[in-house]
């Protein structure tokens, strides 16, 4: 392998180290039996969208359940688009409903397994039942269409219910991942002035219990808009409920009906809002929609986990991120496809956890991020071989690049050499998955998210959006609206605008850095903004900032992503403090834990460094990339020209030695 260097036309150079020859093709047997069959296929699909848009993603809709069919399938007043106008649809309608008229009525729609390793099966028809009882809770506790949930949950199959449930009814929810904070849930109650939160006593994590409704407590202190809130009793954990706003979910379920009929909702009908991390301190509410979101999801799932009625699927992410919205909920169930939910990590019991549930419930497709896939490696081969993993037949990936020691680990340890691997890029605001090899077409290179899904327009560019020569790095773009994209940030339409569709001139730009090969594989590079990837979660660098100079000790903060085995990027902290406070290890575990505390244990820095002064450009500019190197121990090959002081750069190395 030999190293490259990317430039990214007028920015900093993005360095790409990789160079990949290896091709994996797809076996014969794989082939002849997926939905896209060859290169061939998918350049027929490739073309056919490419000529007629509207047309192909038209057709492909005609697929879901409507109440009324769409007038026009899109609108499109950059940068906002609206799909399948005039159409009437329901999302839990296409998820449960439309299976119960077919033989897949008492097929397993959720199996659910516990950290201890209890199960529990919900077959479409029950899980039918329990989503329109919660329905009839929500609608009784005075929720309506449009009204705003957050959900706060572990991964229980109540969690399930309670987003298909306000799918139902047309409330749109904001699932916050349970290791957010109580700050951190505060801000996003009170950006989406939440009426009602779903949550549970706790949750159980590598065997301890981690409590979630007394965070839920303190963020209602400043949230004025909550009226309700429903507790699932998981854990038995001591909880304090308050009269007329807390209930119990099993005693508000307990007395409602299991008649509620699917609304029929605009196509435009705002499913949910996920928060997710940008630039700035703020996260940013992505909002998504009705029926462009499920038929996206509903496509991706079909074609890329090449999902078949015999398939047991399962995807390992938190419901909490969109990845486990998208598939493990909402793109799978609509294909009436067994989804598999785990409520546990990886390593607990112990290490052959995954291998041992692929075994028991005998899955074909498994979809997992490559940081797991690398912790795993760390244990050793002998974890799967303890397991019977002869019944998996694809596997996926997802989150970051993927490197190709990692790769090859799977694909051969996990695989055996017979399963394709589809590494999938994509982001919250995308929806669904836009760059992917189609299993059954595609030949694979390691390390790359290969060829963009039918319909999706992506250009790698240079600023001003002309597209860069192959094995020349850039922007990567997308230049056509597609069904499962973002809509707008909520409540901030300029917002979103400045963000997405501003850097460069009429398309929509990712955040993210990559280049195409020679045969248009693209390679993504990571992020070309003040966003980290830290096990495969999207943080911004800014929010940890902001989090860190809250505390009444600390002056100023920088912080910057640097290399980790396991996570890909850790979080490094540099950090001044006020006079007073002396720069002590005990003064380090404060600050790590108090970033904890105001956003939760996924944005704690794994290394801070305190420093008198922080290396300023002469407009006031911190330079970053000089931290990026420092953070990596690495020599700083840049221009320094601009640096106020040279000697910050000496102290910030003797803080490295010491
Ligand atoms: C960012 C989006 C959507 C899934 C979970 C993350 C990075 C995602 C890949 C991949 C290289 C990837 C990008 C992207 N990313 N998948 N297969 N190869 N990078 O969602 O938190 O919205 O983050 O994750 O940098 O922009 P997210």
């Amino acid at each position: 392998m030999a190293g490259k260097e990317i430039k990214v036309a007028g920015e900093e150079n993005i360095t790409s180290v990789l160079h990949e020859d290896r091709l994996f093709k797809p076996s014969e047997a794989f082939s002849s039996q997926a939905h896209v069959k060859s290169r061939q296929d998918y350049d027929r699909l490739y073309r056919k969208a490419e000529k007629d848009p509207e047309g192909f993603w038209g057709e492909l809709a005609k697929d879901l359940h409507w109440f009324k069919p769409w007038e026009k399938v899109l609108q499109w007043k950059a940068p906002f688009a609206k799909w399948f106008v005039g159409g009437s649809i329901n999302v839990s309608y296409n998820c449960l409903d439309r299976h119960l008229k077919t033989w897949r009525k008492n097929k397993a729609a959720i199996i659910w397994e516990s950290e201890q390793g209890e199960s529990r099966t919900l077959t479409f028809q029950t899980l039918h039942r329990e989503v329109c009882k919660f329905a009839n809770v929500l609608k009784d506790q005075g929720l309506k269409k449009g009204d705003r949930v957050v959900i706060y949950m572990p991964m229980i199959p109540e969690l399930s219910i309670a987003m298909l449930a306000c799918a139902r009814i047309g409330a749109t929810h904001s699932i916050i991942f349970g290791g957010f904070s109580a700050s951190a849930i505060k801000d996003r109650i009170n950006d989406a002035e939440a009426k009602l939160v779903v949550t549970a006593d706790g949750g159980f994590r590598k065997g301890s219990v981690v409590t979630l409704k007394d965070k839920v407590d303190e963020a209602l202190k400043e949230t004025p808009s909550v009226e309700r809130m429903i507790v699932v009793q998981r854990t038995q954990s001591p909880v304090t409920m308050q009269e007329n706003r807390d209930f119990w979910w099993h005693d508000l379920m307990s007395t409602a009906s299991a008649d509620c009929k699917a609304t029929p909702l605009n196509s435009e009908h705002p499913l949910f809002i996920l928060y997710t991390s940008g630039t700035t301190g703020k996260p940013k509410g992505v909002v998504h929609t009705t029926a462009g979101y499920l038929l996206g999801t509903t496509v991706t799932s079909k074609w890329i986990f090449d999902l078949k009625d015999t398939d047991t699927y399962w995807c390992t992410a938190d419901i909490g991120w969109i990845t486990g919205h998208s598939y493990i909920i909402y793109g799978i169930l609509s294909n009436g496809v067994t989804s598999l939910m785990y409520e546990g990590v990886p390593t607990y019991p112990h290490p052959g956890r995954f291998w041992e549930i692929v075994e028991k419930y005998r899955v074909n497709i498994f979809y997992t991020a490559p940081t797991a896939i690398r912790a795993l490696t760390k244990f050793g081969e002998k974890w799967p071989k303890k397991y019977d993993l002869s019944s998996l037949r694809l596997l996926g990936t997802v989150g970051e690049p993927i490197n190709p020691e990692a790769w090859m680990w799977y694909h051969r340890v996990i695989g055996k050499e017979q399963c394709p691997i589809v590494d999938t890029w994509w982001q919250t605001e995308t929806g669904g998955i836009m760059i992917t090899p189609l299993p059954g077409a595609i030949p694979t290179k390691p390390g790359s998210a290969t060829l963009p899904f039918p319909g999706i327009a992506i250009d790698v560019v240079n600023r001003e959006g002309k597209p860069v020569p192959a094995d020349v790095g850039g922007y990567l773009v997308v230049k056509r609206p597609w069904p499962s994209m973002i809509r707008t940030v909520w409540r901030n339409p300029d917002r979103y605008k400045l963000t997405y569709w501003s850097d460069i001139p009429g398309v929509y730009f990712t955040g993210d850095g990559a280049r195409r090969d020679k045969d248009g594989y693209v390679w993504v590079m990571g992020r070309v903004d003040d966003v980290i990837n830290v096990s495969g979660h999207r943080l911004g660098t800014m929010e940890v900032e902001s989090a860190l100079v809250s505390h009444s000790k600390v002056a100023e903060a920088a912080v910057v992503g640097r290399p980790d085995e396991i996570k890909g990027t850790g979080i490094a902290a540099f950090v001044t403090l006020e006079g007073g406070q002396k720069p002590t290890e005990a003064f380090k575990k404060t600050l790590k834990a108090h970033v904890s505390k105001e956003i939760g244990a996924i944005a704690r820095p794994d290394d801070i460094r305190f420093t008198d002064f922080l290396p300023k450009t002469r407009s006031g500019k911190i330079m970053r990339r000089l931290l990026r190197d420092i953070a990596a121990g690495r020599e700083s090959v840049g221009d320094i020209t601009t640096l106020e002081d040279y000697t910050v750069l000496a102290k910030l190395r003797q803080e490295d030695d010491a």
